[in-house]
């Protein structure tokens, strides 16, 4: 079963309520990073540009577990959608409709239906008396929430642009055959979220490269010692199991050869070492310069790249090389598709000054970006079909 496309016939004259995911990072109560913001303005000109007669948008913004916190209130993020829109937009705090033509509601998760998808939640949403629901927020896609796939039950429902973008980028990526020249970058702290990834990918990428404290736990699991360093001591067989089904279907897994290391993730000392000479209490946080230079050598001769996750602890500045460096390599790739995900990835494109425009596809997701390469049916996607 297909989504049906959004299309002008579809929203003139029509009150519409649209899920989003501006769940962005702050600081000092400002967006920080606007991508999930920017990437969300052709959906909605597109239905100022239609003849929509109202538009309510709805997204939640950060975990806030059922209480209202002000400082995770969507209001924060209503002068960024202005200033992206170049429109004036309505802040609501509840979800009655105001008198603008484009407004923006309160947190959803401000209510406590909103992560049970709460028919009595749903009731309350549907006092915006909207006639369309369009679901624009790819990144929160995975979640069976309210304003996810509630209002899909009572409404005619399609994908916004945003989140038929993603779904046209990823969906090459599904298929079980091999990939030929695929490589996969995966980092971050914890196996738990990337299993399903990586076994996937094991079967059909030429190429994994590991980096985070994911790789702790995979060089644990081949016998080093890993030293002070976080790794997931109940995940070990896991990482056993992922790189014999590499071995078996001919990929590569890339783990770091040397490692830089400190005593805690903000220390001034850092020491570069092979990996054999790790010992005492000593802590990873980053790989080092050779399997820097090892893993550009790979991604050199790649012709489809997918990259979710940062190689190190690049928010402090001696454990930002091998993310950066990593980076830099894939911009500066031509004839080579390129795919980043992930909350951290897109961070590290603002700090190290890397244009997005330099990949072909930055997806929204984090989460929802694995479950959907891992093959999962997300609900937020499942709800449109018809
Ligand atoms: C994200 O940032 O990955 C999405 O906004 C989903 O947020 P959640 O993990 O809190 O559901």
């Amino acid at each position: 079963m297909e989504t049906q496309k959004l299309t002008a016939d579809k929203v003139k004259d029509k009150v519409i309520a649209i899920r989003v995911d501006f769940n962005v990072p702050l600081k000092n109560g400002k967006v920080s990073e606007n991508t999930r913001i920017v990437e969300s303005i052709p959906t909605l000109k597109f239905l100022l540009d239609s003849g929509a007669k109202r538009i309510h948008i709805l997204s939640h913004l950060g975990r806030p577990k059922g209480i209202n916190d002000p400082q995770l209130s969507l209001a924060l993020v209503q002068p960024e959608l202005e200033k992206q829109l170049g429109e004036t937009v309505e802040f609501r705090g509840d979800f009655t409709p105001g008198k603008n033509k484009i407004q923006l509601h309160e947190n959803v998760r401000f209510y406590d239906g909103e992560k049970k998808n709460d028919p009595e939640f749903i009731q309350e949403l549907l006092k915006l008396e909207a006639e369309v629901f369009i679901n624009d927020g790819f990144a929160v896609s995975h979640r069976g929430h309210a304003s996810v796939i509630g209002l899909a039950s009572y409404l005619p429902a399609y994908p916004g642009f945003l989140l038929q973008k993603e779904i046209d980028h990823l969906s090459p990526f599904l298929s079980n055959k091999k990939i030929a020249g695929l490589t996969v970058v995966v980092g971050g702290a914890k196996i738990e979220t990337k299993v399903k990834v990586l076994e996937h990918f094991a079967k059909t990428a030429d190429n994994i490269l590991i980096g985070g404290a994911l790789a702790n736990t995979f060089l644990a699991a081949q016998g080093f010692n890993v030293g002070g360093s976080f790794y997931e001591d109940d995940q070990l067989d896991v990482a056993r199991r992922i790189l014999e089904s590499a071995e078996k279907n001919n990929t590569g897994i890339h783990l770091p050869v040397d490692v830089s290391c400190g005593e805690a993730m903000d220390s001034e000392e850092t020491v570069i070492l092979p990996l054999e000479d790790i010992e005492g209490d000593m802590k990873i946080f980053d790989i080092g310069p050779n399997t820097i230079k090892s893993y550009q050598e790979v991604l050199n001769h790649s012709q489809t790249i997918i990259w979710n996750g940062p190689l190190g602890c690049f928010e402090y500045k001696p454990f930002e090389n091998g993310t950066k460096h990593v980076l830099k390599t894939i911009a500066a790739l031509k004839s080579c598709q390129t795919i980043l995900g992930g909350g951290d990835t897109l961070d590290a494109l603002k700090k190290f000054g890397v244009n997005k425009s330099a990949f072909t596809h930055v997806s929204t997701g984090g989460g929802a970006m694995l479950e959907f390469l891992e093959g999962k049916e997300l609900p937020g996607i499942e709800v449109l079909k018809s």
